[in-house]
């Protein structure tokens, strides 16, 4: 069996060696190219960078050719690997590549941001965007390891590290109760954050939690929903402010988890109390945006288009208890538009 020990990479040189990695292509975030020319100088194996200007838009099918066409004209073979330096676009659209190209490569991620740390570097998942549906186009990836080095997060804008912060509250809702009295200890503004804030056992925990889900169902059909808690109410929120670029991907899911705490205690999952609780913790971090009514009937329509529902039936995890959580749970549309109207009420 697997497990995250296993995928973990402790020695960059020495897995190297150790996995006789001659050459390497490295998909990287621009950015990450200009502001850590160190750690590409000093990468301990030769190898050609592939850099790519991130973004949701360039997550797409067009990208994924030209990457293949620059593989081709390297003239890579199979026994290079594939590294994938930067956050969640890069190790998703890098190890599509990977899956892809000559019927497929080794792929190691090496996550730059805290939020790829504890998540997309993990669990397996490739894919990019069509037709403006996320990740339509995608695989599951199992041949991959991790490589985890903090000091990227030095450059890394306290707006996203807060952004992570989000997706740990997730973790600590779904499987942690520990974890959550410890994120209580953070400061109420992502203006007073730094990583030094965020010990490397939070990050520890939150990649232990991930990986207990996915081992035991990586395609995902079963109980690896849980981690999608806050993501179905997130998602749409993250949808409806996409244009005024407001919130970060985890503070939508933060006031996601707020919005399905309130589901769960309407279906009697949860007591109210303790809905009422998650709300006075994370609201303080995370505030709600202004919901005119016809925001929410728009953020409604997105849930329904939701590609995780079931038999026309809208379906998200809902939470049991501060550290425990049920897949494969049912909601209404009105359940979803009060959900919506708790984010804005006080008490
Ligand atoms: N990010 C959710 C999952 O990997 O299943």
């Amino acid at each position: 069996m697997i497990t995250h020990n296993d995928l973990l990479v402790n020695d960059l040189e020495q897995f190297l060696t150790e996995n006789q990695v001659r050459r390497a292509v490295i998909i990287a975030d621009r950015e990450v190219c200009q502001l850590h020319g160190n750690f590409f100088r000093s990468f301990p194996c030769n190898y050609c960078t592939y850099p790519l200007k991130v973004s949701e838009t360039k997550k797409n099918w067009q990208e994924i050719e030209k990457i293949m066409k620059f593989m081709l004209r390297e003239k890579i073979t199979t026994d290079t690997w594939l590294v994938n330096v930067g956050g969640g676009v890069i190790c998703d659209m890098g190890s599509l590549s990977a899956t892809l190209y000559k019927r497929g490569m080794h792929v190691l991620n090496i996550p730059t941001t805290l939020l790829s740390m504890i998540d997309a570097a993990w669990g397996g998942k490739t894919g990019v965007n069509m037709s403006k549906v996320k990740n339509a186009i995608g695989t599951y990836n199992n041949d991959y390891h991790v490589f985890i080095d903090i000091s990227f997060l030095k450059t890394l804008p306290a707006k996203e590290l807060w952004s992570a912060v989000g997706e740990m509250f997730k973790y600590a809702l779904i499987a942690d109760k520990n974890l959550w009295k410890k994120l209580g200890t953070l400061p109420t503004s992502e203006k007073m954050i730094n990583m030094e804030m965020i010990p490397y056992d939070w990050i520890q925990t939150c990649i232990e939690i991930k990986q207990h889900f996915v081992l035991q169902d990586f395609r995902d059909t079963g109980i690896r929903r849980v981690l999608n808690a806050g993501h179905t109410l997130g998602h749409a929120i993250e949808s409806l402010c996409a244009n005024k670029n407001i919130l970060t991907h985890g503070h939508a899911v933060a006031l996601g988890l707020i919005a399905e705490a309130y589901i769960s205690a309407k279906q009697r999952f949860l007591p109210m109390n303790t809905a009422k609780e998650i709300k006075s913790k994370i609201l303080p971090l995370f505030p709600a945006p202004r919901l005119s009514s016809r925001d929410k009937t728009i953020m409604y329509h997105l849930i329904e288009n939701d590609k995780k529902n079931n038999h026309g039936k809208i379906c998200l995890p809902l939470i049991q208890e501060i550290g425990k959580c049920s897949p494969l749970q049912y909601t209404l549309r009105e359940e979803i538009l009060e959900a919506f109207s708790f984010l804005e009420e006080s008490g």
